[in-house]
């Protein structure tokens, strides 16, 4: 299906044909792997993607093997009308949207499963979860063979894992990772804030104002690691805050806690607000506020 320049296609063999046909045409290919309700943090990815490429690949797959039974599966927010309207402006190329049964077809039985970065943070909270994204990522990857693929550093250990995964497989692939996008207050952008009422989106700024506060104050040593976690902790928790899934001050390449002051290192927090779960993070000793 065309709609302007943008060619919707559902199977993975309509995308490996139109694909084919940008690589007769010596064309590169950014691929910006998605679960729709597109922010302009989706179409920060796409904007990347057309910077450094001759072609752009979005693709729009809900995946139910990343959701656990009690997860929101069912209510994750949805819209491919306006999904596809926003690609058009960005002019992206190729829209890639299968269905469940195209991507795990009856019989489908392997898993990538990623260890060691999955160990912690989200891997603790959300059992399943990196399973679920390394096998429908290493899937597309293996489908589109693009140059290039884009993932949100909001979502600091999935791109890690990616990372990971991508090397370990040999998939020819460069993972590259595009700036968090934030509200003008600082929240974060994400397709989950549409769960926010309009209580909670008046506190969750509080999320990122703590995690900044938290990295300068780090960076300047003007508190240890630990105070300046605890006094996030405390802020957010009296913002409503609450359960705090982590909240943790974590090497920015291996996950590992914290150590030497001379390595990269990132603050990392899941959090919820209501019944909205919030993920954020920052670097430590950079600008601390992206
Ligand atoms: O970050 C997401 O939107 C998803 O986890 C991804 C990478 C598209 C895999 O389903």
């Amino acid at each position: 299906m065309e709609t302007g320049h943008l060619k919707i296609v559902r199977t993975v063999s309509q995308l490996r044909e139109q694909i084919a046909e940008y690589r007769a045409a010596q064309e590169t290919l950014a691929l910006v792997p998605t679960m729709g309700f597109l922010h302009e943090g989706h179409l920060s990815l796409m904007r990347q993607g057309r910077a450094n490429h001759d072609r752009v690949c979005a693709t729009l797959f809900v995946n139910p093997r990343q959701f656990s039974p009690s997860e929101d599966l069912e209510t994750y927010p949805r819209d491919e009308a306006a999904d596809i309207a926003k690609l058009q402006v960005e002019g992206v190329d190729l829209l890639f949207a299968p269905n469940v049964t195209e991507m795990y077809p009856a019989g489908a039985a392997t898993t990538v499963s990623v260890a060691g970065l999955t160990d912690c943070l989200c891997g603790v909270t959300r059992p399943g979860f990196f399973d679920g994204v390394a096998t429908v990522v290493t899937k597309l990857l293996l489908q589109a063979l693009p140059n290039t693929a884009i993932f949100g550093e909001k979502d600091y250990q999935q791109l890690l894992v990616i990372k990971r995964f991508a090397k370990d497989l040999d998939i020819p692939v460069e993972i590259l990772g595009g700036p968090t996008v934030r509200e003008a207050d600082g929240v974060a952008l994400s397709s989950r804030n549409a769960y926010l009422d309009a209580g909670d989106r008046t506190r969750a700024p509080e999320l990122f104002a703590a995690l900044k506060t938290a990295a300068a104050s780090i960076s300047a040593r003007a508190q240890s690691p630990d105070a300046a976690i605890e006094a996030a902790r405390q802020r957010i928790e009296i913002a409503g805050f609450g359960p705090i899934d982590y909240l943790d001050h974590r090497d920015a390449e291996t996950l590992a806690p914290a150590g030497a002051a001379d390595r990269p290192s990132r603050l990392l927090v899941a959090a919820w607000l209501g019944k909205t779960r919030l993920i954020d993070n920052v670097p430590v000793g950079d600008d601390g506020g992206r």
